[in-house]
């Protein structure tokens, strides 16, 4: 890689003064980030190695089995986080409740929460499919030097000051906004720096390729069957290719890149959809939209929902604007 591409610690530093009130915290914690999604990068490379394959033993609060990496990296976030001033709180897929994060004054003084998926695609792991990180970023609602209250995390998508995922796939990438366009930075593992290897990530207008858990189909709402039969049909540029991962990171990041819908509908049985609002839904929906795409429950933008518990679920559609346009014609039919 070129060692002329700005690395991702230098545009930070130098996309920091176009943050609303800057003044250096937010860049600190994109850094305290970038630092655990190296660590995180270097346990995932070696899991098979060194016993972190497989089940924890524990059971998470949305009744997942958790994997020794999903506690890995939890740890691993939390730590990062909580070692500078900055963060008051977090949410984490794998905490019941959110966690406080005194200042060094024994007072919560971080202006900033943080809610993250330290480990999306978890099941994909002992398979050595990509998995990957989600974040999103808010201000604080509460007065600094007051403890963080629920409240500061139930915010609305469109409130988020940054958002992104890391891909630890072929080549490990964390890709991020903060309301200012997409950028996608790629890791050179041998000097352990982070590249700008994909400035102003879009969504192409159009793609050819659906992603859904089509095994569920019996379960789906009459419209997204009816959309998936369109995706199938022989006609014009269709039938699309239908690609899915299980891991919302890499089917995501794949969908930005070559245009596609993502598709994870309620159900008969999951009655609000499987994907949690505050750190699967909305960050990808702010990436979404500043990477020029769609991303709705079906009714309204992701971004609008209103949270009312930190761990609730949502559908979730994603992708291309003219794919996501056709999808809500048949949902609204
Ligand atoms: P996590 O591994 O963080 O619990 O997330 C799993 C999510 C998401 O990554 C993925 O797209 C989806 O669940 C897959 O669900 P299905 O196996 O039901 O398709
Ligand atoms: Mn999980
Ligand atoms: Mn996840
Ligand atoms: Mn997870």
């Amino acid at each position: 890689m070129s060692h002329q591409k700005s690395t991702l610690g230098e545009f930070i530093i130098k996309n920091q003064a176009s943050f609303p009130y800057s003044s250096g915290e937010l860049s600190s914690l994109l850094n305290a980030l970038r630092l655990a999604a190296k660590v995180v990068n270097h346990e995932v490379n070696k899991a098979g190695l060194v016993d972190l394959f497989g089940d924890s033993g524990d059971v998470n609060v949305q009744g997942e089995h958790q994997q020794k990496l999903d506690v890995f990296a939890n740890k691993t976030f939390i730590q990062s986080l909580k070692n500078r001033n900055i963060v008051c709180g977090i949410v984490s897929e794998e905490n019941d409740d959110f966690i406080t994060i005194e200042g060094r004054d024994k007072e919560s003084n971080g202006k900033y929460v943080v809610l993250m998926d330290p480990l999306d695609g978890s099941s994909n792991i002992d398979v050595n499919v990509s998995v990957g990180t989600i974040f999103s970023i808010y201000r604080r609602l509460t007065p600094q030097g007051t403890p963080v209250e629920e409240k500061d995390f139930l915010q609305p998508g469109r409130k988020q000051v940054a958002a992104g995922y890391i891909v630890y796939g072929t080549s490990t990438m964390l890709v991020y906004t903060t309301g200012d366009g997409v950028n996608g930075f790629t890791l050179n593992p041998a000097i352990g720096s982070f590249y700008l290897s994909h400035p102003d990530m879009k969504f192409p207008e159009n793609g050819s390729i659906y992603s859904v858990n089509q095994g569920n189909y019996s379960h789906f709402p009459e419209s997204v069957k009816q959309y998936i039969k369109y995706c199938q049909q022989i006609e014009d540029d269709r039938p699309y290719s239908q690609r899915y991962i299980g891991s919302l990171v890499s089917d995501f990041h794949r969908n930005m890149i070559k245009g596609g819908i993502y598709l994870y509908p309620n159900s008969t049985v999951n009655t609000d959809g499987k994907l949690r609002l505050l750190y699967e839904c909305n960050p990808m929906a702010f990436l979404t939209e500043q990477a020029n795409g769609i991303a709705t429950d079906g009714k309204q933008s992701i971004l609008d929902i209103i949270p009312t518990h930190i761990h609730e679920r949502a559908p979730f559609y994603c992708g291309s604007r003219s794919m996501i346009k056709k999808l809500l014609e048949f949902i609204r039919q």
